[in-house]
């Protein structure tokens, strides 16, 4: 059974809260995508409610602790215990926008530069996620371990792809032809929350992504780590919450996976 700490717990019933009226939304979505204006507006106020909520429940459990959040920005500790709330209220907005139910809450939090629990929950799937340092990473309170593949081509690899208006579209075409070349499989399915997750539940063996923010990673870098996978920048540097880019995997894969986006790289060079 998981240890959950006063901690987690603490995480969880924030989590718990937002995640209700995030299903509501969700649920009224259905309604909406008829209209011509699209459910758009909804949806960003549906994220800014999520995230006041959040923001309202860690608030009373912890009154010192700092916050990054995605929509809100900085704030820092007023206790001097170093420690700020790193949150995604809603990953996978596009998900969610279009009625496709794969989107997650995502709650870390860090000291002093180090992230030392995360918490990612799939209100949809009643998933719910997450690790401690030292303690270990669970799926509703069930240990997870990373997936134990070490040949790439048994290997089911997530990502996540530049759209319109981010992200370098020729690096990322080099990069997914190479991996499409060489593994059973890419997963592009618009959570980065939940990619890491699944990576730290043996479900997909990596994850590689460039361009994303410290809110949707940090809860689940934790979880990979806690699961027995490794977390770098995909140079195979170390990784840090301002990091470029990112590479989670099971360890087994880590170093194979790094070579091969290399190539892509090498060749652009090249030409
Ligand atoms: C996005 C998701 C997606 C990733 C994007 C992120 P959002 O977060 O994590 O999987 O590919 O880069 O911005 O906007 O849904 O919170
Ligand atoms: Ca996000
Ligand atoms: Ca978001």
């Amino acid at each position: 059974m998981a240890t959950r700490s006063a901690l987690i717990n603490v995480m969880e019933k924030a989590a718990d809260k937002t995640a209700r009226s995030l299903k509501r939304d969700f649920g009224e979505l259905e309604n909406l995508q008829v209209s011509r204006k699209g459910p758009a507006d909804f949806v960003s106020a549906a994220d800014l409610k999520a995230e006041k909520t959040i923001k309202e429940e860690l608030s009373k459990a912890r009154p010192g602790y700092g916050f990054i959040m995605e929509e809100s920005g900085e704030q820092k500790a007023s206790d001097g215990s170093g420690r700020r709330w790193i949150v995604d209220p809603l990953d996978g907005t596009t998900n969610f926008l279009h009625g496709l139910p794969h989107f997650a809450i995502s709650i870390a939090l860090e000291e002093r530069g180090e992230i030392i629990a995360g918490l990612v929950y799939d209100p949809i799937k009643n998933d719910l996620f997450h690790a401690e340092r030292g303690a270990g990473a669970y799926q509703n309170g069930r240990r997870l371990r990373v997936s134990a593949r070490n040949r790439l081509a048994d290997c089911l690899i997530a990502t996540g792809a530049p759209f319109l208006g981010h992200g370098d579209r020729a690096t990322f075409l080099g990069e997914i032809d190479v991996i499409m070349e060489n593994t059973s499989g890419v997963r592009r399915w618009g959570s980065a929350a939940l990619d890491l997750a699944y990576v730290a539940a043996g479900r997909f063996e990596a994850f590689w992504e460039r361009g994303l923010s410290s809110w949707d990673v940090a809860a689940g870098v934790i979880l990979v780590r806690e699961a027995g996978g490794y977390v770098s920048e995909m140079n195979g540097k170390s990784f840090n919450l301002d990091s470029p880019s990112i590479l989670a995997s099971n360890n087994n894969t880590h170093s194979d996976l790094m070579k091969l986006l290399r190539k892509p790289l090498s060749n652009q060079k090249a030409q």
